[in-house]
């Protein structure tokens, strides 16, 4: 079995600064960075994390350097892909020379674990907070797709295919996912798809294609599914993503709180 850890928006502002004035996401990342440090004894062999965007929340070189500083701490490779809060051009001046990062154009990539494959897509459009593969991510998907064959592909993307009923964020889905999601279907080998975006756990079943939307370590988006309701956040508890394949059972997914919680105690025990 090998594993990998999804860790997504983590939304890193300047040093002082909150997150829309109530988020302290450097705290969040480095609670989560603590917590996949202390806790990777207990969860098996883990390949590295991959961020599913948004890092940071302006896109600044100064923002990706602070990210960047606290990553050093990780005792783990990271891979990541933008989200509609990243910029490519200050992401490549501070990461260059990461070996998942491409010289020039978005940001896709795509990574062999044992015996299946990560396919790392970019849906970043800049300037726009929608997501959108066009036409070099959907060309770059079919080429991956061919080459692995029927090898089980998980797919990450920063904006979801699927919708949380939070009008706001299903406003800002991958526009073009119908395409996304036919080439999905078409792949002879088990797929699933892994999105960000919406800070916040949500699974559905499209078609063959299990989707699925994963939490942040800092704040998440309000779920509130009225119609008109103004888009906030809130500070729930943060947590990370484990995902998991073997032979026997393809993808699995857990979640891992951030954070210190009371525990354990062996169940034998009064
Ligand atoms: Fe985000
Ligand atoms: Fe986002």
């Amino acid at each position: 079995m090998t594993s990998i850890i999804i860790l997504s928006d983590t939304h890193i502002v300047a040093e002082g600064a909150l997150a829309y004035g109530h988020s302290d996401t450097a705290a969040a990342l480095m609670s989560a960075i603590t917590t996949i440090n202390t806790r990777l004894p207990e969860l098996g062999p883990v390949e590295g994390v991959l961020v599913t965007g948004d890092l940071t929340d302006f896109g600044t070189e100064e923002e990706y350097r602070r990210f960047a500083t606290m990553m050093q701490r990780l005792a783990l490779p990271w891979w990541a892909i933008p989200g509609n809060h990243d910029r490519r051009g200050p992401m490549r001046s501070v990461f260059a020379g990461a070996d998942w990062l491409p010289a020039s154009g978005e940001v896709n990539w795509q990574r062999s674990f044992g015996d299946w494959e990560l396919i790392a897509l970019d849906t970043l459009r800049e300037g726009a907070h929608h997501g959108e593969l066009g036409d070099e991510g959907l060309a770059f998907l079919d080429a991956a797709l061919s080459r692995i064959g029927t090898r089980p592909a998980l797919v990450a993307t920063h904006h979801p295919w699927m919708a949380s009923g939070i009008a706001a964020m299903d406003a800002d889905n991958l526009h073009d996912g119908a395409a996304l999601m036919a080439r999905l279907e078409a792949h002879p080998g088990p797929v699933r798809m892994i999105s960000g975006h919406v800070h916040r756990t949500a699974f559905a079943q499209i078609g063959r294609v299990p989707c699925q939307i994963v939490p942040a370590p800092c704040h998440a988006v309000h779920l509130d599914r009225r119609p008109g309701a103004e888009n906030c956040l809130a500070l729930e508890p943060g947590a990370l993503t484990l995902i998991s394949h073997s032979s026997e059972q393809g993808f699995t997914s857990m979640q891992v709180p951030v954070g210190h919680v009371p525990g354990p105690w062996p169940f034998g025990e009064v």
